[in-house]
Formats: structure tokens, C-alpha cells, sequence
């Protein structure tokens, strides 16, 4: 499958994004992972993206579409892919339509996970990620099984550098400010999937449905 999915930061983008690589062997790829791992890194890339995102606002448009570029061509998109967080502006979405017109390839369509506000910013505040694997977790609905060690990999498991009040809180104006008319730009595109749900299953599911 080849899908973007839409939503919130909490909204459960990459939680889903996991489970339906479990599907078909379609690949995760999360432009918010790339970029933590290159500041993890040390690379220029993740120099010049580390402030804006501690403080919550988005990487320039040209670094994520040089990312995505090269990413889109490796071999293992070929059984499909999930992109989660991107695109994330409507310059980003007008950029990958023609990227993927000279690739020659199709969207199935994008999804936008609708989850309501409340219980966004309880997810955020109490999410934890492998440092190592990326494995999401939650200390409430999801915690490790061993406090602050991953079960899949046994690599570090913590809270986010963008995970202060401040920082979420930017993060919930810069999506609805930039990122939520996207959803309008799939729906005149013809493609648009809107679920709401606050369990991963019934997104999945409406998913599966609507591939066939
Ligand atoms: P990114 O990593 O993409 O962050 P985000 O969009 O803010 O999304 P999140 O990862 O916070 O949330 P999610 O929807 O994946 O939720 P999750 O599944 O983890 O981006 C980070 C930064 O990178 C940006 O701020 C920006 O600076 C930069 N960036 C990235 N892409 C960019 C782009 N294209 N352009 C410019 N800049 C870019 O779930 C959240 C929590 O909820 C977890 O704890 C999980 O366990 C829990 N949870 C999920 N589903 C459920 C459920 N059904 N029931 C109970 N708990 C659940």
C-alpha cells in the first residue's frame, strides 16, 4: 500500500504506521525519525534542524523535500510505504504530487486520523520512545515492560526532546495553522480518508476497507 497519513502530532500517525507495516511489508517512513536520528547523529542535517525542532516548528520545506527525494528511491519502497508526517505543508504536497508523477507512481490515498484535543495532549505528555528502534510507548496505555528499557530491542526509552509544555503546545498551533489544510488539498484531490477514532484498530480497519 502507499498512503500519507494526516493528523495532529499524538494523533497516532506512527503507532498506525507500525501496525500496518505488519500487513504487507510496505515501509514507515517518519520525516520526524529521520530528522531525530540525524540530530542523534551529529550530521549537518540534523544541525540545521535541531532548534526548530525542540521548539516545535517545522523544518524548512527544501530540507524535507531533498530528504524525501532520496528516501522515495530506495529499494525498499517498492512493497509500498506509509509516510507518516509528510507532507506537512501545502508546498510539501504540491512537491510530492510532481515527484511522484516523474517516479510514476500512485498514491492509494491519505488518511487523516481525527482525535480530539483532550485526549492529544494527554498522549504527548505521557508517550516515551525508544531511542534505538523507535518504538513508541505510553507510559498509561502502552509502558514497557522493564521502566525506561525497550521490550523489543532493550535500548533507552524516553520522553522526547519536543515534549515540553511549550513545545506541544507550538506544535498543536504550527499543525493547525499549516498542516490541517491538507486535508483539504486530498479531499479536492479526490483522496481523502478521514477517520475518527481514538483506537488504532478501528483505523486500521476503516483503512482495510477502503483498499479492498
Ligand atoms: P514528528 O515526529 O512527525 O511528530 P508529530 O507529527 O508531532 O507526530 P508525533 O510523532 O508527535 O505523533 P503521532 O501522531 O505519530 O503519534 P504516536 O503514534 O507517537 O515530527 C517532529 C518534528 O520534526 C516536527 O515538529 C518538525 O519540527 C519536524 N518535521 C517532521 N516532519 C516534517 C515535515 N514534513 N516538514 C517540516 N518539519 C517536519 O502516538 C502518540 C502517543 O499516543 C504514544 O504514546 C502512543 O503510544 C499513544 N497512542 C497512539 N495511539 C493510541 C491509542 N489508540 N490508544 C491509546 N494510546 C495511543
Amino acid at each position: 500500500m502507499k498512503l500519507i497519513l494526516l493528523g495532529a502530532p499524538g494523533a497516532g500517525k506512527g503507532t498506525v504506521a507500525k501496525m500496518l507495516t505488519e500487513i504487507d511489508g510496505s515501509v514507515q517512513i517518519s520525516t520526524g525519525d529521520i530528522l531525530r536520528g540525524a540530530v542523534a547523529a551529529g550530521t549537518e542535517l540534523g544541525k540545521k534542524a535541531e532548534a526548530a525542532m525542540k521548539a516545535g516548528d517545522l523544518v524548512s520545506d527544501d530540507l524535507i523535500m531533498g530528504i524525501m527525494e532520496e528516501r522515495l528511491k530506495e529499494d525498499d519502497c517498492k512493497s509500498g510505504y506509509l509516510l507518516d508526517g509528510f507532507p506537512r505543508t501545502i508546498p510539501q504536497a504540491e512537491a510530492l504530487k510532481t515527484l511522484l508523477e516523474k517516479m510514476g507512481e500512485k498514491l492509494d490515498f491519505a488518511v487523516e486520523i481525527d482525535v480530539p484535543r483532550d485526549v492529544i495532549l494527554d498522549r504527548l505528555t505521557t508517550r516515551r520512545t525508544c531511542t534505538d528502534c523507535g518504538a513508541i510507548y505510553n507510559v498509561k496505555s502502552n509502558p514497557p515492560k522493564e521502566e525506561g528499557k525497550c521490550d523489543k530491542c532493550g535500548g533507552a526509552v524516553v520522553q522526547r526532546d519536543d515534549e515540553t509544555n511549550e513545545a506541544i503546545s507550538n506544535r498543536l498551533d504550527v499543525y493547525n495553522e499549516k498542516t490541517a489544510p491538507l486535508t483539504g488539498f486530498y479531499e479536492n484531490e479526490g483522496m481523502l480518508l478521514k477517520v475518527t477514532a481514538t483506537d488504532s484498530k478501528t483505523v486500521i480497519d476503516a483503512i482495510k476497507n477502503k483498499l479492498g
